[in-house]
């Protein structure tokens, strides 16, 4: 097993019985806690950059709101009586996932990961964007602190020009970006005021070259790990959030651009090792997409293939589901039930220069295409029925840049 070091390095334990190799933040609240130094300068920001992603409970007492916020957003979620019935699952929720938090150190990590790669991003920036600098970033969270609207705000007051949503999921779903963007658009809405910046989207980069070599750099990292003899035999398990079967049936493009990052990866490692992409996360008795990764390791363990190499696919900073998910619950609980003869994760991007480097890259280029938009995000889901999606479409696409 790994565990965080006092120093913050990675300390690999090992367990001789079943070789397992698992990894584990024991100070996530404590790292969570610890923001990257502010080294955004004090100029005025001519172009912001704002992180969209959900966000996670930085400390035990955040979880009832972070869950509370969830259960309410309609993009992500229709329930029925929803703003009861949200509330009341919110709260029947938070004493488990507590529980959950308090495995992994207290909090989550994701503040601290997008503060880190949002330094790196602006310093780049500023250094190859000169016409578009100064650039500052902001992290707009949809259910934690800072909240999308507040850091909208922070943007308005700061005088910036340009602003420019760029979505921290690689992969587009109307559940996660998607419900981002209404944000940013319900608060103009309910405002009832335009924009004093100009704003366009990065909305989607499954495939951006970077990323994958990010990518293919941890998996084979983590694929060095194993012992020689069973290094060929490992089965890469590249592991995404699932999603209910009524999103996917609308026409969600995230599955088809998960595969495409998948299939990047896969090529750039010249197919060194058979793989599958697999599907967490799934909760609630309704169909959601599979097959999903607990089952699929049981039954790669049923058949003999004890090898097994976990890859968060679709986030790129820890967060719950890599820290308690994959490496507690998968690799450890469930890989000793099975039998598993080496089950180890690969990190996720967290603090690596080339991410950051990945993330820069992204918004150069976008800066310079000078679109409001990829032409994908001008699509409705050919099934949609959230008349949201239509209104945050034309207000991006009818920014005038
Ligand atoms: S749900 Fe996809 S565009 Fe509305």
């Amino acid at each position: 097993m790994a565990v965080l070091g006092s120093a913050g390095r990675w300390i690999q334990l090992t367990r001789s019985s079943v070789g397992l190799c698992v990894r584990r933040r024991s100070t996530a609240a404590a790292l969570a806690q610890s923001a990257a130094p502010d080294t955004q300068d004090n100029r005025k920001p001519k172009t912001g950059i704002l992180m969209l992603n959900m966000g996670g409970p930085e400390r035990l007492q955040d979880v009832h709101d972070f869950l509370r916020r969830l259960f309410m957003d309609t993009d992500l979620m229709k329930l029925p009586v929803q703003n009861k019935l949200g509330p009341f699952i919110a709260k029947r929720r938070t004493p488990k996932i507590q529980e959950q938090y308090s495995r992994i150190g207290g909090g989550s990590p994701i503040k601290h990961w997008t503060s880190m790669q949002g330094e790196g991003m602006v310093k780049l920036l500023d250094q190859s964007s000169p016409e578009t600098a100064p650039h500052k970033f902001y992290i707009g969270f949809r259910y934690v602190n800072p909240l999308t609207e507040e850091a909208i705000e922070e943007m308005e007051k700061d005088g910036v020009e340009r602003a420019v949503a760029f979505t921290q999921y690689p992969q587009y779903s109307c559940s996660t970006t998607g419900s981002s963007l209404n944000a940013i658009y319900r608060y103009y809405r309910n405002r009832g005021d335009r924009p004093k910046m100009r704003w366009s989207v990065i909305d989607r980069w499954p495939t951006h070259p970077l990323l994958v070599e990010c990518f293919v750099e941890h998996v084979r990292n983590e694929l060095l790990k194993f012992p020689e003899e069973k290094r060929d035999d490992v089965v890469i398990l590249f592991s995404a959030h699932s999603l209910p079967m009524a999103v996917v049936n609308r026409g969600d493009p995230y599955p088809q651009e998960v595969g495409a990052t998948v299939q990047r990866v896969m090529e750039k490692l010249g197919h060194c090792n058979p793989f599958r992409l697999v599907w967490q996360s799934r909760v609630g008795p309704m169909a959601w997409l599979g097959p999903q990764t607990d089952e699929v390791i049981k039954g790669l363990c049923e058949r003999g293939k004890k090898n097994i190499l976990l890859v968060p696919i679709a986030f790129t900073s820890d967060h719950i589901e890599t820290l308690h998910e994959l490496d507690i619950e998968y690799a450890q609980v469930l890989g000793e039930e099975c039998g598993v003869e080496n089950i180890r994760r690969a990190e996720s991007l967290n603090g690596n220069p080339l991410f950051m480097k990945a993330l820069a890259d992204l918004v150069q280029s976008h800066l310079k295409s000078n679109e409001p938009c990829s032409r994908q995000l001008t699509l409705r889901c050919p099934l949609c029925t959230n008349p949201t999606c239509e209104e945050t479409k034309s207000f991006f696409t009818n920014q005038k840049l």
